[in-house]
């Protein structure tokens, strides 16, 4: 018994060192778009502002830059570009990257993280109909 807790914990430390490096390489989208759904969609949509403003395209976008959207200041003049890294950073901790923001929300699970943005990736090049990033 004590053993099998054992066992599992340090289970939990290995999937734990994996996940951190998934998310520096952020995969496929494979379940992305249902993580999408679940997690973000409350406040964004692909194609429309919500509370928080559209996503497609947002690779390698300028952050704040979605015009008629009213963002922070903080996020606005954060001159920050949206790539894989810096979108892994906000998600995890908003607060971090534009302290002041608006977006009362963080992703703490890396997996999910890298799902979403591999999926924000695909989504956005299919609505901008051009070149794959
Ligand atoms: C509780 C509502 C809420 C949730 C949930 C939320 N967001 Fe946001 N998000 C916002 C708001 C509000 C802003 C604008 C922040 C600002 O202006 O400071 C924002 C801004 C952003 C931006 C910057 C966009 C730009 O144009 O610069 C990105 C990227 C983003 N969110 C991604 C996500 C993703 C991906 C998820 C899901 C994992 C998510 N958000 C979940 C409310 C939310």
């Amino acid at each position: 018994m004590t053993r099998h807790v054992i066992v599992s914990a340090v289970c939990g430390l290995a999937l734990g060192a994996l996940l951190t490096r998934a998310a520096s390489t952020p995969g496929s989208a494979d379940g992305g778009r249902a993580l999408f759904e679940r997690r973000c969609s409350g406040c964004h949509a692909l194609d429309h502002e919500k509370s928080g403003p559209r996503l497609a395209g947002v690779f390698e976008r300028r952050a704040g830059s979605v015009a008629g959207f009213s963002y922070s200041d903080a996020l606005r003049s954060s001159n920050l570009i949206w790539n894989a890294k810096n979108l892994d950073r906000w998600l995890a901790d908003p607060e971090q990257v534009a302290p002041g923001n608006d977006m009362a929300f963080r992703l703490e699970n890396a997996e999910e993280r890298a799902k979403i943005i591999g999926y924000l990736r695909e989504a956005a090049s299919k609505l901008r109909g051009s070149e794959a990033p």
